[in-house]
């Protein structure tokens, strides 16, 4: 396990809409490296960049043309390097996103894999033997290419699955997870990864990772044997280079060789993360809201514990689980959540273990905006706005004309930047900085340290305080307007060390006004 990680807090880049350098409305690169000090004095030491190679970005740059080309619209492979090279100068780390379930159509292997006279690449991809074929179970296109045969997506119609082979293949065009052309897939992904990490970057966030068998894998044992196979070469190549999953199932994942896997709210799982911040349903009207971190909502936080305990136990000496504010895929937090309730939830995600996540921009709240569909986006567009970083033309992201921008920046007159509240003590940008330096002080508010859980001990359902033990500090946290008092057994002594709102604790009493947050070192 890379030591570095038990003090590591990412910060995730949507590149597109960070800082634009070059004046074409778009996200690049040298943005990235102009705003590292930034970065840096936040309190992120590693960054994770959503995909910013050659696409068509159908799909946000999730549709790959070519895993080893940066796409032009950020820069050259070089500028890369040199974001590589100016992070590790300044203690940053860099992910890189890598996308190994599936390409773009347009990828040179799937273009040779469509041909009707066999390639190479031939099995690169997953295609039935007919072109009449329905493959069950699985999504499929027909009727697109010269080769008499459906092909497999993973995702959109645009991203035709990579072929890993089956577990348990029931058709002759299912291959087994040991053809040598499935083996080739395997190998042609870690080539790109060394290719990277060759260049300087610090491992990958994979994309979709838990779904690399297709068919009946229902306990991934197929996917997670794939998974070793490739934790294998880096533990033995990239001692140092670290894999995240988008998987949300650390169990597998963890068992499967990422060093750390999210939390996240996929539908598969019974709403955990979810029931944390984004429990209102389609309607964010606030009536039915039952997010634990909204005020008065009364939600319940044993929806989260059940959930993230069990996995969190079951991993703790392996990998890290990691919480996110945000990412490109979810409404932000800001959406129904207030600055007060944000801050609420932050205090709650960095003083948590295993290694948080913070998505552009949520260190000031920034707002999901309704907006029409780009690259693929949907609801997710609203989300993917321009970094606001000052007040005048363009929120300081570009100096393109408006109607040149990747994405319009929030036009309300309140749209908080980052230099207003750089100026501003009580700002939500402030506490960030605040809570991520406290972290950084003290290993007991890190990735390793144990948890505990202090209260609520019973299974009744509770709306808080949520009330924690990390090594030597208590960490209570209670987002409900009514101020609760509860039972801290056996303590006598608690020094403050940080708090967001009143809370003391007296004797063993801890007591929470409502909407507050307290750090004790013990
Ligand atoms: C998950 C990514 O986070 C999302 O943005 C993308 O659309 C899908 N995977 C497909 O790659």
């Amino acid at each position: 396990m890379p030591a570095w990680l038990e003090d590591a807090v990412f910060y995730e880049i949507y590149p597109q809409s960070f800082l634009d350098t070059n004046g074409d409305g778009i996200g690049d690169f040298q943005g990235i490296i102009q705003k590292l000090n930034y970065i840096k004095n936040l309190g992120c030491n590693a960054l994770w960049i959503n995909p910013c190679f050659d696409s068509p970005f159908k799909d946000g740059g999730y549709d790959v043309r070519d895993y080893q080309k940066a796409a032009p619209r950020y820069g050259t492979n070089d500028d890369l390097k040199r974001l590589f090279t100016e992070a590790h100068q300044r203690g940053i780390r860099v992910l890189l996103d890598l996308v190994p379930g599936h390409t773009s159509e347009e990828h040179s292997w799937f273009i040779e894999s469509s041909k009707a006279k066999p390639t190479e690449y031939r099995n690169r991809f997953i295609w039935t033997d007919h072109c009449f074929k329905r493959a069950e179970g699985l999504g499929f296109i027909g009727g697109e290419t010269e080769r008499e045969a459906t092909y497999i997506i993973n995702f959109f119609k645009c991203q035709p699955a990579l072929n890993y082979g089956f577990l348990k293949p029931k058709e002759a065009w299912q291959l087994p997870m040991d053809h040598p052309d499935c083996i080739a897939t395997r190998e042609a992904m870690q080539e790109v990864m060394r290719f990277w990490l060759d260049a300087g970057c610090d491992g990958f966030r994979v994309d979709m990772a838990g779904s690399l068998v297709k068919g009946d894998d229902a306990d991934k044992s197929g996917t997670q044997s794939i998974w070793r196979t490739i934790r294998a070469m880096l533990d033995a190549e990239y001692p140092e280079a670290v894999l995240v999953s988008e998987w949300s199932f650390p169990k597998q994942a963890i068992n499967g060789g990422f060093h750390i896997d999210f939390f996240l709210d996929f539908t598969e799982n019974q709403g955990g993360y979810r029931s944390l911040f984004r429990n209102y349903g389609t309607n964010a009207t606030g009536s039915s809201d039952t997010s634990f971190f909204k005020a008065g909502a009364k939600g319940n936080i044993h929806a989260f514990l059940d959930e993230y305990l069990d996995q969190y136990e079951a991993t703790k000496d392996k990998g890290y689980i990691s919480l996110v504010t945000g990412n490109h895929d979810t409404i932000r937090l800001a959406y129904t959540l207030n600055p007060q309730e944000l801050a609420l939830a932050y205090g709650f995600i960095f003083t948590m273990p295993g290694v948080p996540f913070l998505y552009y921009g949520d260190e000031i709240g920034m707002r999901y905006l309704s907006l029409p569909t780009k690259e693929g986006g949907y609801f997710r567009t609203g989300s993917r706005t321009p970094m606001q970083w000052k007040a005048g033309k363009n929120l300081g992201f570009s100096d393109a004309a408006a109607d040149k921008l990747y994405l319009a920046v929030d036009l309300s007159p309140d749209a908080p930047t980052v230099e207003a509240q750089e100026q501003d003590p009580g700002s939500l940008l402030s506490t960030v900085k605040a809570l991520l330096k406290l972290r950084h002080e003290n290993p007991d508010l890190q990735s390793r340290a144990n948890l505990e859980i202090i209260y609520p001990q019973d299974k009744s359902p509770s709306s808080g305080p949520l009330v924690y033990r990390r090594g030597n500090f208590l960490v209570a946290v209670n987002p409900d307007l009514t101020a609760k008092s509860i039972l801290i057994p056996g303590k006598v002594s608690a020094k403050e060390v940080y708090s967001i709102g009143q809370s003391c604790i007296n004797g063993d009493t801890c007591r929470m006004e409502g909407q507050s947050f307290g750090v004790w070192a013990l």
